[in-house]
């Protein structure tokens, strides 16, 4: 999975819990964020998703990344967790907020964001039906009929 080296090690970090291997698309200068040339470049017949992180608050350039990802048939998952309620303005001037425009979108309520909560906290935006149904299944010990585990949930600490 492609992504940008400048992020925090969350990023990575949830590649290598699937079974992934972060691969790394450097940054734009002005924007700090992945730069969508930099990308097409490390595309290769092993690469399943695009996960670009929307930094300070600052939307990457969806329109671009959308493309490429729908030319080679890949999966964007944003990575919303600086990016809480941003808008990302395409080149026609049409907005979308972070998070509604790949395949889903990740948020932290870690309490140093934008939106803190007490503790621990996310949220997964998406709207694909399958995504939504594993994501519940994951946080509820992978099941969806109780004591019948489907998947290994995800247990946090
Ligand atoms: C860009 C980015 N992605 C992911 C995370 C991880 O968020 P959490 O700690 O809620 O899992 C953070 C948190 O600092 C972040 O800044």
């Amino acid at each position: 999975m492609i992504t940008t080296p400048f992020t925090f090690v969350a990023t990575s970090e949830a590649i290598a819990q699937v079974g992934g291997i972060p691969v790394f698309a450097d940054i734009e200068l002005d924007s700090y964020d992945i730069d969508p040339k930099e990308i097409e470049k490390k595309i290769t017949n092993k690469t399943t998703a695009i996960i670009p992180v929307h930094l300070y608050g600052q939307p990457a350039k969806m329109k671009e990344i959308m493309d490429i990802a729908s030319k080679h048939n890949l999966k964007v998952i944003e990575d919303c967790a600086q990016a809480f309620t941003s808008k990302y303005t395409y080149p026609d001037g049409k907005q979308a907020v972070t998070g509604s425009i790949g395949n889903a979108g990740c948020f932290s309520f870690f309490p140093a964001k934008n939106l803190g909560c007490f503790g621990d906290g996310g949220m997964i935006t998406t709207n694909d039906q399958a995504v939504y149904e594993n994501a519940k299944m994951l946080r509820n010990h992978g099941s969806r009929i109780k004591y019948s585990s489907k998947y290994t949930g995800i247990i946090t600490p």
